[in-house]
């Protein structure tokens, strides 16, 4: 088993951690929990739901039993719809039923609704206790598990309350993705396409060979291929890589920065991507779907305010067509969805904020309101076969 490690530090202090990559990491699931947390360590709250844990759980608490922890074990429903405020307090209420202290600790293993919820309700409890992530989706291992962004989604909006809050160490077994879903393969590889997109030819081409070499909806077939085992591991480490990058640069997301290696960039794609969740009440799309589609609008704006020409439209949409088939949204209002770009300006100053590209690995935060309407209406009708 080769395993890659990627540290994170950030220089405002914040404590740094190892992302720790590897086919068939979990089974050093207890090693890994002690050499990350503290020596006072004792008790292991794990939060997850019943299709991961049925998966992967016994496996897992045996290990961290083994590794000397006392474990408990509280699972959330699984979906969106579960990342909620009620859930934080069941999970809490649970923590201190188990006799969960300062020194302990909890550990997500899930995907990225486990983890954000899990993480925000260790972030709030006796005012934050260490934090583990065990992501299990595409999208949670190379986004969500790293940076420190916890939350929930409340009747304000989806993951509108939450903190920082970083975990003290992220274990990525990239062999449990051979059970993941189509529809949540194709999510994380739109993720990844955004960050590649971000960061630049090197990172873009090589999400784009992954997927011309694996098709989406055969990748469980390849795991016995000890070739494809090692790609995957180079794509998830590069990936984790860049994010790392950017966040430990700026953890909080500063609200007056505006460079092209703000941690904003990351939001790329996400305009839209927010506004097409909102008009579908949240129950259409996979996020990383939605992101897909946000991809190819944010290329369309580019182009027509000239910040890039055709090529890199038709090269974009091309990656993320092979990232696998996208709800269709042609029944979708562009006005409708205009509209909703609305949610989305409530966040900085009262202005959109769009990230548009100059070029692969040239990102540029545009204010969206510079932008017509009827320029935006126009790039909406094209996206939505209109
Ligand atoms: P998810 O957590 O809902 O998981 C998707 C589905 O896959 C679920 O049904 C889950 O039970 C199942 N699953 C997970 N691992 C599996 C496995 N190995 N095998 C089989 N099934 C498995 O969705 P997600 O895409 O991982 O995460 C989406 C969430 O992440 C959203 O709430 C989004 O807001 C959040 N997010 C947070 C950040 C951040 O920085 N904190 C970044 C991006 C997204
Ligand atoms: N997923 C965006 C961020 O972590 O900032």
């Amino acid at each position: 088993m080769s395993t890659k490690k990627i540290t994170i530090e950030f220089p405002t202090g914040s404590a740094g951690y190892d992302i720790t990559i590897a086919y068939g990491a979990l089974s050093g699931i207890g090693k890994w929990a002690r050499r990350s947390l503290s020596k006072d360590a004792a008790r292991i709250a794990v939060v997850s739901n019943p299709t991961v844990f049925k998966l992967y759980g016994e496996q897992a608490v045996e290990h961290l039993r083994s590794a000397g922890f006392d474990v408990f074990v509280w699972l959330m429903k699984d979906g969106e719809v579960h990342k909620s405020f009620r859930n934080v307090e069941r999970a809490l209420d649970f923590f201190a039923a188990s006799d969960i202290t300062r020194t302990d600790a909890v550990l997500a293993l899930g995907g990225g609704v486990v983890g954000d919820l899990a993480g925000f309700a260790a972030a709030v409890y006796l005012r934050g206790i260490a934090f583990l992530q065990v992501p299990t989706t595409l999208l949670s291992m190379i986004d969500s598990s790293v940076g420190g962004k916890t939350g929930v989604n409340s009747a304000a909006g989806k993951n509108r309350i939450g903190s920082f809050h970083q975990p003290s160490g992220v274990l990525i077994d990239t062999g449990v993705l051979k059970t993941l879903p189509e529809r949540e393969l194709t999510a994380g590889f739109c993720e990844a396409i955004k960050h590649g997109s971000l960061s630049g030819k090197k990172l873009l081409e090589q999400i784009s060979a992954f997927l011309e070499d694996y098709r989406t909806p055969d990748l469980a077939s390849n795991f016995d291929d000890l070739e494809f085992r090692s790609r995957l591991d180079e794509m998830i480490s590069e990936q984790v890589s860049f994010k790392a990058s950017i966040v430990q640069a700026d953890e909080r997301e500063s609200t007056r920065r505006t460079d092209a290696r703000s941690r904003k960039i990351l939001n790329f794609g996400h305009t839209l991507a927010h506004a097409l969740e909102k008009v579908t009440d949240y129950k259409y799309f996979k996020h990383g779907e939605a992101v897909g589609y946000g991809i190819k609008y944010a290329c369309e704006l580019s182009k027509t305010l000239a910040l890039i020409d055709e090529n890199i439209v038709n090269l974009l949409n091309g990656v993320v067509h092979r990232a696998g088939t996208l709800p269709p949204v042609s029944k979708l209002d562009p006005e409708e969805v205009f509209e909703a770009f609305r949610f989305d300006k409530k966040l900085v100053a009262g202005s959109l904020q769009m990230i548009l590209l100059k070029g692969i690995g040239k990102p540029v935060i545009v204010n969206g309101d510079d932008i017509k309407r009827s320029t935006h209406i126009r790039a909406l009708k094209k996206l939505l076969n209109q």
